[in-house]
C-alpha cells in the first residue's frame, strides 16, 4: 500500500511577522497541551522560523529510533554549545558515539547498586538536619540533595552547601541563558554584552574554575579517587587519546545539569503531591516503614519499595521536567505519511503526552495505582520520561533509584505539610518546577540526641 505524503499543517491562528511566538512564549506550557489537539505533526511559526511539532507517540518512536540518523540534537543543544565543548548531550555522530560508549559503564544499572550506600550518606545529613516545624524551601533542598549526591558519585566529593550553592547558581544560570537562546533563536542577540547574558558568562567561568579545581585535585592524587572523573581523566578512544580538561569540565558540567535539576524538581512535585493526599503518603510511611524495619536504607530494600516506586513513575508521567525537546533534520526524512526536508527544526513535549486524556485515562490525577501491572498500561512510547534510542538518559537508573533513596529517606523521618493558603504552580524553565514548594517539616519519629546519621 503507498500512501499520500504530505507537508505537516500549520497551526491555527498564525499572526503575521510574529506567527505563533507570543502563546509560545507567554503561555508555553498550555500551549504545548493545546497543540496536541491540532494533529499527530503541526507545523508553528516563530517570526521568519519555523517549528515542527510531533505529538504521536509513534512518529516519536520513528524519529527517534529507526530514523535517528537523520536528526541532530537540535535547537536547544545548539544554545548549550557556546558554553564550551562538546559534552554528552550535545555532542553529535561519531563523537557522540564514542562519548557515550566511554561514560556508559559508570553509569550502567549494575554501577548504581553501588552507589547506593553513597546516595544515602549524602542525602540523610541534609534530612537529619530538619527541624520539627520548620519551614523548608523544599526545590532547594532537594536541589541540594540532588546535586550533593551527583557529585559524590561523580567525583566523590560532597562540597559544603557554600561551594555547592555556588555550582548550582552557576549551572542555574548557564542553562537559563541557554533556554533564552533557543526561544529567541537570534544568533546576534547572544553575543551581546546584556545583563543576562554577561551573568551566564561569569556563571560559567565561576563553574569551569570549580570544576577545574576538582580535576587538579584529582591529577595531583590519582589514587584517591574512584569515580567519574577519574575515568574520564584515563579514558581513551581508540586512537589513544585521553580527554582534555577542557572536555572533562565540559562533560561534569553537563551532568551535573542534566543529573541534579530533573531529579530535584521529580522530588519536589512528589513531596508536593502527597502533601495534598495524606492517604497516598500514609501508604508511603507504611511501606518504608516496614521495609526499612529500623535499619539503615541499604541495596537490598530497593527493589521492595515498590509503592515508592510507582509514586515516582507517577511523579515523572504527571510533573515531567522536559516540557521541551528538540531535533533538527540533517537530512530528508519521512515520517509516518508527514515529509520534513533537510533543516527542520523538530520540537516535542513529554509533558504535554503524558497529560493526554487519548493516552492516559483521567491523567490529571495523580494515581500511582495507574502503573499496576494488571491495570490496562499505555500504549507503547506514551511513556517516555527519559527519552528513547540512541540519545535516552544515561543516567535514568541512577535517578530512579536517586529518587527511591531520598524519598525513603524523608519519609522514614518527615511528613511535608503544604503551608496554609501557598498556590503552587508549575513554571516552564529549564524544566517544569514549582513557582515555590514551602512545606512544613513534621516530625515522624523524633530523633534522639546523638542518633541521628
Ligand atoms: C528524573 C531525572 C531525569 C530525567 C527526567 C531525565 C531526562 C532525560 C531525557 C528526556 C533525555 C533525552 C533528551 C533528548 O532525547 O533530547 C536525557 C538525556 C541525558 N541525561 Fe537525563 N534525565 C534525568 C536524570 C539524569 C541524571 C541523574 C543524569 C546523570 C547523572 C542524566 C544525564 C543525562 C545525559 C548525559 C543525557 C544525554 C545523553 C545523550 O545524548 O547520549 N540525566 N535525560
Amino acid at each position: 500500500m503507498t500512501a499520500d505524503i504530505h507537508v505537516p499543517p500549520t497551526a491555527p491562528r498564525r499572526v503575521p511577522l510574529i506567527g505563533h511566538a507570543l502563546p509560545l512564549l507567554r503561555n508555553r506550557l498550555e500551549y504545548v497541551q493545546r497543540l496536541r489537539t491540532y494533529g499527530p505533526i503541526v507545523r508553528l511559526a516563530v517570526g521568519p522560523k519555523s517549528i515542527t511539532v510531533i505529538n504521536s507517540h509513534e512518529l516519536l518512536q520513528e524519529m527517534l529510533t529507526r530514523k535517528s540518523q537523520h536528526f541532530n540534537k537540535g535547537l536547544l543543544f545548539d544554545k548549550l554549545k557556546i558554553f564550551g565543548g562538546d559534552p554528552l548531550p550535545v555532542a553529535e555522530g561519531r563523537q557522540h558515539l564514542n562519548r557515550r560508549r566511554l561514560m556508559q559503564p559508570a553509569l550502567h544499572h549494575k554501577q548504581v547498586g553501588g552507589y547506593i550506600a553513597t546516595m544515602r550518606d549524602t542525602a540523610e545529613p541534609s534530612v537529619a538536619a530538619w527541624r520539627d516545624q520548620e519551614t523548608l524551601d523544599v526545590c532547594n533542598e532537594m536541589q541540594l540533595m540532588a546535586q550533593g549526591v551527583v557529585m559524590a558519585a561523580l567525583f566523590s566529593s560532597n562540597p559544603d552547601r557554600g561551594p555547592a550553592q555556588t555550582i548550582l547558581n552557576g549551572v542555574d544560570t548557564v542553562f537559563k541563558a541557554a533556554l533564552r537562546h533557543a526561544m529567541v533563536p537570534i544568533s546576534a542577540l547572544e553575543r551581546l554584552p546584556t545583563p543576562g547574558n554577561r551573568r551566564a558568562w561569569a556563571a560559567n567561568t565561576v563553574l569551569s574554575n570549580a570544576i577545574e579545581a576538582i580535576i587538579a585535585d584529582h591529577r595531583a592524587h590519582p589514587d584517591a579517587y574512584e569515580d567519574l572523573v577519574s575515568l574520564l581523566l584515563t579514558v581513551q578512544d581508540e586512537t589513544g587519546a585521553t580527554l582534555t580538561d577542557q572536555e572533562v569540565i565540559a562533560e561534569v558540567t553537563a551532568l551535573l545539569a542534566a543529573g541534579s535539576e530533573t531529579t530535584a524538581v521529580t522530588l519536589a512535585w512528589l513531596f508536593h503531591e502527597l502533601g495534598r493526599n495524606p492517604d497516598l503518603e500514609r501508604r508511603l510511611h507504611e511501606e518504608v516503614d516496614s521495609v526499612l524495619a529500623g535499619e539503615p536504607l541499604a541495596a537490598a530494600h530497593i527493589p521492595q519499595l515498590a509503592f515508592t516506586r510507582r509514586l515516582i513513575d507517577e511523579t515523572l508521567r504527571l510533573h515531567n521536567p522536559a516540557w521541551i525537546l528538540t531535533r533538527r533534520t540533517i537530512s530528508p526524512v519521512q515520517l509516518g505519511q508527514f515529509s520534513l526536508p533537510a533543516d527542520t527544526d523538530v520540537m516535542w513535549s513529554p509533558y504535554a503526552m503524558h497529560r493526554d486524556p487519548d493516552l492516559f485515562p483521567d491523567p490529571l490525577s495523580f494515581d500511582p495505582d495507574r502503573w499496576l501491572p494488571e491495570r490496562p498500561q499505555p500504549p507503547r512510547g506514551a511513556f517516555m520520561p527519559f527519552g528513547v534510542g540512541k540519545r535516552m538518559c544515561i543516567g535514568d537508573q541512577f535517578s530512579l533509584t536517586e529518587a527511591v533513596v531520598i524519598t525513603a529517606l524523608v519519609a522514614s523521618r518527615w511528613r511535608l505539610r503544604p503551608t496554609p493558603g501557598a498556590t503552587v504552580r508549575p513554571v516552564p524553565a529549564i524544566t517544569v518546577h514549582p513557582s515555590s514548594l514551602d512545606m512544613i517539616a513534621e516530625a515522624r519519629v523524633r530523633v534522639g540526641a546523638g542518633s541521628a546519621a
